[in-house]
């Protein structure tokens, strides 16, 4: 993912701008750049490929100036090449960027029927001639960055520098981490408190929808809706930077938060923004529209991914999924036919039943495609087809970020296949990209229920027993809760099919037992609220999770509701993960749990 660095210095700041870059390239990038103010007058320097490159080119071409935004991008709309490569400038402003502006498109066109010349593919580019627009409008540079962020969606990060205005910067966050750096006499933005250890150890990380006013005097930081907020101003010790848990408490906690970005670029190196269609990243050494069924193998959370999928591709590219757990499917001995698509996915890569089931596969002559988040582990290296998701290190045991980041390349597969086997047509994989690249967006708005999630924790800490309900994709979602809450609080849960509730456990349902469904606005909602009603007649204490119109509509007592953001049904398994990973991270807290080393639990179960 991209990496972002701002310095209000107190002398020439293009070196430390790119020294700071460097502690970014963790988060990989393929081209870099830095702008600078000097005297007021807005310059810049950029690159394709390493920060090398950036830095022959200011050897040769110095910027000088004691105001900088520096960039590491990793491509998400257009070519890595320098045309593309942040800072992104008009006369005015210069802005860099990380994350998906969604709506890009639409603003494009606005923008160029307004007479904008745009000289990149970027959706970056929409942000600083839409923010240039407002100040040629006779805005202020914060009254034209608050005008424009309401109107961008999507999960983005961004800092902004403004032609003479030397003591000035300004941040926004909406889904992707930006930090405040407090210096002596100096100030600094940052995609992570990583990158300004150098300058600082006091941060303060903006909450979603903030942004901040910085001079070299402090920071202003407002709220979505423009209100003047104070956030947090932290001490990290110089130990956080190596464990690099952010301003979490938990790996756990700070990986659930990275998923809007995490999962942002995961899509991006699936789906081509600019046309809105799917852009594998690899060639398929087989044809979807030949096969007559897909086989999916793999353990725990990936095997609830999976469980999601089978809907995916049975609906959306009519074709079979035979889908069983590694550690049966690799002993059922499955008869197979040859040439037909086996498909195993997997965090580490290297779980041991799912790396045997991959080698029966593979004897049984399957083509076979894993989803890893560890490109060069063993499964990957025993595939015939790779597909990376694009997590990043996860390290709390109890999987969150790999498990929807799997959720976006399986809807991303699904579409394709689709595609190939014409049972889809180019506006409806059109439509169903555009509510992929919705996801971020929507996942960033939903972490914004954690509060009354954290609340509601101290409920669910005190149950012996927790069920949870969900039908079509949402069902796999009720395993996966109860596996989040179970694997890391201990209590035990089951997850069920809404509809299997009257085939024996509703003899479960009391006063006593939380039962908490998953209600997406689907094709099946109205099912699962006379579910729901089933629950309430017995005294069942509901814990509801859907849009506010679902409670509405729902009409039955609830002990509590966790609203979620209207969205397209067909991504609501990969955004309602988040509350059900913050409903147990945070019972698992309150009962003081070790959240991110679990008793009995191995991050990676390499034996049987
Ligand atoms: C999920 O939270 C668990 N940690 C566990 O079920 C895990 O998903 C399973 O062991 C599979 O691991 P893998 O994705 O690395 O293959």
């Amino acid at each position: 993912m991209c990496g972002i660095v701002g310095i209000l210095g107190r002398g020439p700041v293009a070196a430390q701008v790119v020294d700071a870059l460097k502690r970014l390239e963790y988060r990989g990038y393929d081209s870099a750049g830095v702008a600078t103010l000097d005297g007021g007058r807005l310059d810049r320097r950029r690159a394709e490929g390493k920060l090398r490159n950036l830095e022959e080119k200011l050897a040769v071409t110095p910027l000088a100036g004691a105001s900088g935004i520096g960039h590491t991008r990793w491509a998400t709309h257009g070519r890595p090449n320098e045309t593309n490569a942040h800072p992104h400038a008009t006369a005015r402003i210069a802005v860099v960027h990380n994350g998906i502006i969604e709506n890009f498109r639409e603003l494009k066109a606005e923008l160029v029927a307004d007479g904008a010349y745009f000289e990149s593919e970027t959706d970056t580019e929409v942000v600083a001639q839409l923010v240039s627009r407002e100040l040629e409008r006779g805005r202020s540079p914060a009254e034209a960055v608050a005008t424009v962020l309401p109107r961008l969606k999507g999960a983005f990060a961004l800092a902004f520098l403004f032609t003479g205005e030397d003591d000035l910067m300004i941040g926004a966050r909406h889904g992707a981490p930006l930090a405040v750096g407090y210096g002596q006499g100096e100030m600094y933005l940052g995609s992570d408190a990583l990158a300004l250890a150098p300058f600082t150890d006091s941060i303060t990380y903006l909450d979603d929808g903030d942004w901040a006013v910085l001079t070299r005097a402090g920071a202003t930081i407002h709220d979505h809706g423009g209100g003047v907020v104070t956030r947090p101003r932290q001490q990290i010790a110089q130990s956080a930077f190596i464990a690099d848990k952010g301003n979490h408490r938990h790996f756990m906690a700070k990986e659930i938060h990275e998923q809007p970005e995490v999962v942002g670029r995961t899509i991006a190196h699936y789906v081509d923004l600019a046309t809105g269609r799917v852009k594998l990243p690899t060639a398929l050494p087989f044809d979807f529209a030949k096969l007559r069924r897909l086989v999916i193998s793999s353990c725990g959370t990936a095997y609830y991914a999976g469980l999601v999928a089978k809907y995916w591709f049975e609906r959306l590219a009519r074709l079979a999924v035979d889908i069983d757990v590694a550690s049966e499917f690799r002993y059922r001995e499955m008869p197979l036919d040859e040439g037909e698509l086996a498909l195993f996915i997997s965090q580490s890569g290297e779980t041991a039943d799912t790396l045997a089931s991959l080698r029966y596969a593979k004897g049984e002559k399957q083509h076979i495609l894993s989803i890893v988040n560890v490109p060069t582990s063993t499964i990957a290296r025993e595939s015939d087809v790779v597909m990376p998701t694009l997590a990043g290190p996860e390290i709390g045991v109890a999987s969150t970020k790999a498990f929807t980041c799997q959720l976006a390349v399986l809807l991303a597969l699904a579409i394709a296949a689709g595609r190939a086997r014409g049972t889809l047509s180019e506006a409806e994989e059109q439509r169903l990209v555009a509510s992929l690249v919705a996801v971020p967006g929507a996942m960033a708005d939903s972490l914004s229920s954690e509060r009354e999630i954290e609340h509601l924790a101290r409920e669910l800490a005190k149950a012996r027993d927790v069920l949870y309900l969900g039908r079509g994709p949402a069902f796999p979602l009720a395993l996966e809760g109860a596996l989040k809450l179970k694997e890391i609080s201990y209590i035990h849960a089951e997850g069920y099919a809404a509809g299997e509730l009257k085939h024996g456990p509703i003899a479960l349902i009391d006063e006593a037992m939380p039962v908490i469904v998953l209600a997406p606005h689907d094709a099946v909602f109205d099912k699962t609220v006379s579910n729901v009603q089933e629950v309430a007649a017995r005294g069942g204490k509901i814990i509801l999770i859907g849009e506010e119109r679902a409670v509405e509509e729902a009409g039955v007592a609830t002990f509590a509701a966790i609203g979620m953001p209207a969205l397209d049904p067909v991504i609501a398994p990969i955004v309602y993960a988040v509350p059900v990973q913050l409903l147990a991270y945070h019972t698992a807290v309150v009962m003081g749990k070790d959240v991110d080393q679990p008793r009995n639990l191995a991050k990676s179960v390499t034996v049987e």
